[in-house]
């Protein structure tokens, strides 16, 4: 083995005993199975969105072609093969960016927090309106499950019309 390949291997083994010491394993979410989709940081912007309080986080919402061309149409339900990401980071501010303005003022987004799918399938997820959910830290799925129960806990309190999915398209 080369030492380049060796190097690798070693890296790649502390990846996935770092991930299991954070008590995070497998790449599915559980009951709902859903994996983080292929080349999704690719996706198109659906909105932006800041949580205060102890998430304290700054958020894109991105969707894949399914996803946006629903938004952009305002077709409800979503159809089947809608997939919503939401990408979580800490909002923190910028002394960098704050040197040009003549008072603080920036806040811009830092290391990445959580990372939220919202996949819909209509026949696999029925028990849950249609949509089944993941949650990842670090690229790898948290594998809890009462977190998981809570996703459609919550997004059912939305009224049906809007499909239990709450972002609004922002163009
Ligand atoms: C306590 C309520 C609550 C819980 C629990 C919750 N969400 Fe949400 N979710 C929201 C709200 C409100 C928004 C929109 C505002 C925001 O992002 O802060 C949202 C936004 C989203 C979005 C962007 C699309 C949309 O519906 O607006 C996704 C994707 C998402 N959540 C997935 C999840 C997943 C996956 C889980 C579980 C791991 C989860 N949510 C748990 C309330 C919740």
């Amino acid at each position: 083995m080369s030492k380049t390949k060796l190097l690798a291997s070693a890296i790649a083994l502390l990846g996935i005993s770092a991930a299991a010491a954070s008590g995070l394993t497998g790449d599915a979410s559980p009951i709902f199975g859903v994996k983080i989709p292929e080349g999704y940081r690719e996706w198109r912007l659906i909105t932006v969105a800041h949580e205060a309080g102890k998430n304290n986080d700054i958020r894109a919402v991105l969707g894949n072609d399914i996803a946006i061309k629903a938004f952009r149409d305002g077709t409800r339900p979503f159809p089947d093969g809608t997939i919503i990401a939401r990408l979580a980071y800490v909002y923190e501010s910028s002394p960098q960016n704050d040197k040009v303005f003549p008072a603080p003022q920036s806040f811009v987004a830092g290391n990445p927090t959580n990372l939220q799918f919202s996949v819909k399938d209509s026949g696999k997820y029925a028990d849950t309106g249609g949509w089944g959910y993941g949650q990842f830290e670090n690229g790898m799925a948290n594998p809890s499950e009462p977190l998981i129960k809570s996703c459609f806990a919550c997004h059912v309190k939305l009224d049906a019309s809007k499909d239990f999915v709450f972002s609004h398209y922002s163009p």
